[in-house]
Formats: structure tokens, sequence, C-alpha cells
């Protein structure tokens, strides 16, 4: 039995292997989840992960079933623990979780016997994210090999980003150079190289990877607004030009903020790319641990 937790726990020929599962479900039918049941837990909002992993397993002929939050019994103080463990014993095929608190979904492999899926914890890791991330990255340069050396400026609140965190790891791992643009105070200590100007990086890059400001993970808010941070970080039209830049953003997008209304009708603009290949991804990945 595997858990996905973060993409460390899938060496290089297992992410290919998963690449291309996604690769041929564009094409091809399969059964390979029929008889089979998964429950999904989202404690925390989700619209493109929560949807896409539930298409993904019916596309598969899987059963699926939502706990609803909202009405389930973590309201009358059951743990979260003791949560996964009571859907565990209805014996579901695997659990798919999103939590609010990094290594949430760690921490619940301890309480259930079947696969735990991360869908997102809190700013630690977005495994099914970098994933598709890169799925649509080599689509668009042509493969895998292809990414050697291919610069991508990943730009926005990478402090807060469980989305940064899981595509600095795997984008690395597949040769494409990283660097990190943002304010200071949506930095942490980093070993990658870094900018606080994008303007500085926006001749010498082939991808932009924009990020949500992610407020809600903001204790303290040390800065002045999102318009003053929109005015440096936002990626426009202006300054994108006529460059041959691909631009992607796991959303959900602040309009004008992160990207402007003009660049996410440009074609080079990725962002429903990504949403698409995210059905295609979390299919290989459930197929892969799960068939
Ligand atoms: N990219 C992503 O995780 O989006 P959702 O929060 O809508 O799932």
């Amino acid at each position: 039995m595997r858990h996905l937790i973060q993409t460390t726990d899938l060496d290089n020929s297992e992410v290919l292997n998963i690449l291309d599962l996604a690769k041929g479900f564009k094409t091809s039918h399969s059964e390979s989840l029929k008889n089979k049941r998964f429950i999904t837990i989202f404690f925390e909002n989700s619209t493109r992960t929560l949807s896409s992993f539930e298409i993904a397993i019916k596309n598969l002929k899987g059963d699926v079933i939502r706990l609803d939050i909202a009405s389930s019994s973590t309201s009358k103080g059951e743990t979260i623990a003791d949560t996964a463990a009571n859907l565990d014993a209805m014996n579901p095929h695997a659990i798919i979780v999103r939590h609010k608190s990094a290594g949430a979904t760690n921490f619940l492999k301890d309480y259930v016997k079947c696969p735990i899926v991360n869908g997102g914890d809190g700013a630690h890791a977005h495994p099914t994210q970098a994933l598709l991330d890169l799925f649509t990255i080599q689509n668009h340069f042509g493969g895998i090999d292809k990414l050697r050396g291919k610069k991508i400026a990943i730009v926005g609140d990478i402090k807060n980003s469980r989305v940064a965190n899981s595509d600095m790891e795997l984008l690395t791992r597949f040769g494409m150079d990283i660097t990190l643009v943002a304010p200071p105070h949506f930095l942490t200590n980093t070993n990658f190289k870094y900018s606080y100007n994008l303007e500085d990086v926006i001749d010498k890059v082939d991808v932009l990877m924009s990020l949500r400001t992610q407020t809600e993970r903001h204790n303290l808010q040390t800065y002045g607004s999102l318009k003053d941070y929109a005015h440096r970080f936002c990626i426009t039209k202006d300054l994108v030009g006529d460059r041959d830049i691909i631009l992607l953003h796991p959303g959900p997008v602040h309009r004008n903020i992160d990207i402007d209304d003009e660049m996410l009708e440009d074609k080079r603009c990725k962002v429903l790319e990504q949403v698409e290949n995210g059905v295609l991804v979390r299919m290989a990945v459930m197929q892969f641990l799960c068939a």
C-alpha cells in the first residue's frame, strides 16, 4: 500500500509512469477503479482539486463519497484522526484529504489501513498539483527530456505556498532552473536563486508560475495592500509583451492582482489547460496507487 503525501514519495520512474498514464487517458478509457470506493475529506475549501479527484475516480468507474465537513461530526469535537479512522472502518480503497494544517495528511497515515492521498496540507505540499504542472510544462516543450535547463520564475507568496514547495522539489528533479520572485516578506531562507523584481527576470525565463497571495495564512499583514503588491508582481500583458513565455497559475487566481485580465485571455496562459490536465493526472495517480 502506498500513500501520496508529498512529491518525494515518488521516484523519477514513478513520476514518469504517472505522466505516461495521464497522457494515455487523453485517448483511451479505463475501468480500473470499478467496484472500488473512495472518500474525499476536504477540511479546507477547494474548487479544482476536489472536483478533479472526484471526476478522475468516476472516469475510471470508481465510486466516490464526499464527507460534507459542515454536516460532519467534526463540529461535535471529533478529532481528524477519529474522523479518518471511522471512515477507514468502512473499507474505502483510498481517502483523499485536504487540511489547512501542514503535516495533517502525514499524521493521518497512522490511523488508516488504506492509502491517504494529499489534496493539499497547509503550506506544506500539494503533490498532484506539482504533477499536473510538470505534465503541462512538458506537454508544451514536447517531452520531459526537453525540460533540462528551462528557466522558470515562481512569483508571489512563496513562503505560504504548498504549490511552490511541491513544484520546487519536482521541477528541479527534472532539470528546470528555478528563480523565486517575491517581496522579502513572501520569501523564506532559500538555496534557490531569488529576486525582488519581476522586471529583472522577465528576459531570462521560459515559464512564469504565478501564485495567489495566501491571505488566510498570514497571521500578520506585513505589506501595505494587495494593490501595492499587484503594482510590482502582477503578471500583465505589458510586462510579458511578445516574449516566448508560458504562464501558469494553480488557481484560484486573484484577477488583476496575480495576473491581469488581458494575460488571462492570452493563448500563452495555461491556467485552464492545467485544470484540464489535473483530471488526467489525478486519474493516473489514482490508478497508480489503487488499481
Ligand atoms: N490549485 C488548487 O489547489 O485549487 P483548489 O484550491 O481550488 O483546489
